[in-house]
């Protein structure tokens, strides 16, 4: 679905959208300040890959939500500046560990982020990708049947692979190549879920596992090739900016304040196991028309040009929200320009300190 169509069916007052644009991102209220937390409210929560992009918003959020948040990252492509705001905070603690091993702490909720997100991080070593989500998930898992805490899995869109089916539904098994150079994330994830499952069916776990749809904003790793990072940092530097294929492969963004929304809202969800949940923004863009967003908005003079499409690369991705809608009452809300303008607004603040270009 394009932005028109989109905006075209909540004008015509179709129920889902009209709600989607509207509707607050919580089914249940949460707590706006510590003082508001009840007692029964579990307050100490693990965020795995806490100093990452999602995860340092994460605990930014949870801390503004009132929670004591513990951070645990190995910092492979997490970075101390996503959370040095963070360092003093009395609510909150960083440990370097790598989740591949095990831990021992108490705690009452654990949203388990750790794992690098980008082609380019992932395939860097694939190897320790697969053992970060399959020995991760199973020591974060052991921990969470240790404490009888609740457990959140930030699973991904890639489970779906090179998907047959628009948008994807959670029913949808995925075509997932599983010798292909993104398999490592892909089948680590597909594992993961499965091991979350599982631990559900044998152990009686409360589990959660949201599926993540493509996710940008501030924090985003200026090198990590992905489309929103690659055409912002192209078109503030004037470099060339990158068009795999003709351009007219489409995604959907979902903007990071969104997606935290979303994954808070599936772990505070006191109903029936609720199975996979995805969480993305569906309104479509053609790689082309973000290209152009981003010249526009930075005002850059960068052109165009062409390269092969990587192999692998999904044509199409879009999520179909209506379970998060219909069970968490959450849509996200950022308008992508407006996303585009926070993010750009980051990079333009961040990128002499990382890139030669001033
Ligand atoms: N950003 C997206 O568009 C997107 C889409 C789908 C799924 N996800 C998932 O969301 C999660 C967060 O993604 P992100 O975009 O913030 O990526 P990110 O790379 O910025 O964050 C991942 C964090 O995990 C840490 N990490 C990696 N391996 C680790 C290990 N073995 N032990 C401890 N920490 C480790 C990294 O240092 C980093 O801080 C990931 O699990 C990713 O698969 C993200």
């Amino acid at each position: 679905m394009n932005e028109q169509d989109f905006r075209a069916l909540v004008e015509a007052d179709a129920p889902l959208f009209s709600k989607i644009i509207t509707c607050r991102p919580f089914s249940v209220p949460i707590p706006e300040s510590p003082m508001q937390l009840s007692s029964n409210v579990e307050r100490r929560v693990l965020v795995t890959g806490g100093a990452g992009f999602i995860g340092s918003h994460l605990c930014d959020r949870l801390l503004e939500l009132g929670y004591d948040v513990l951070c645990v990252d190995n910092m492979f492509t997490g970075s101390k500046r996503n959370i040095e705001h963070l360092m003093g905070h009395s609510r909150f603690e960083l440990l370097r560990h790598d989740v591949t091993l095990p831990l021992y702490v108490e705690v009452d909720q654990i949203y388990n982020l750790a794992c690098p997100a980008s082609p380019v991080h992932y395939q860097h070593d694939p190897v320790q990708t697969t053992k970060t989500s399959v020995l991760g998930a199973i020591n974060m898992l052991g921990l969470a049947r240790r404490l009888n805490a609740r457990i959140l899995q930030a699973s991904t869109s890639e489970v779906y692979g090179d998907p047959e089916q628009h948008p994807q539904t959670e029913s949808y098994w995925g075509h997932v190549n599983p010798i292909g150079p993104r398999s490592c994330y892909d089948e680590g994830k597909r594992c993961a879920e499965t091991l979350f499952f599982d631990y559900h069916r044998q152990h009686n776990l409360d589990v959660r596992v949201a599926r993540i749809f493509n996710t940008y904003g501030p924090r985003m790793h200026p090198d990590d090739g992905r489309v929103v990072s690659n055409f912002v940092v192209q078109a503030l530097t004037g470099a060339d900016l990158t068009l795999f294929g003709t351009g007219a492969q489409t995604r959907s963004f979902c903007f990071v304040r969104d997606m935290v929304e979303g994954l808070i809202a599936l772990m505070e969800y006191e109903g029936d196991q609720p199975g996979p949940v995805n969480l993305g923004n569906p309104v479509e863009f053609s790689m082309r028309e973000l290209a152009e967003k981003a010249v526009a908005l930075t005002g850059s003079q960068s052109v165009f040009v062409s390269k092969p499409l990587p192999e692998d690369d999904p044509k199409q991705r879009q999520p179909d929200i209506s379970k998060a809608h219909d069970l968490l009452g959450w849509a996200p809300s950022v308008h992508l320009e407006e996303g585009l303008r926070e993010t750009i607004a980051y990079f333009e603040k961040i990128l002499p300190e990382t890139t030669s270009h001033a």
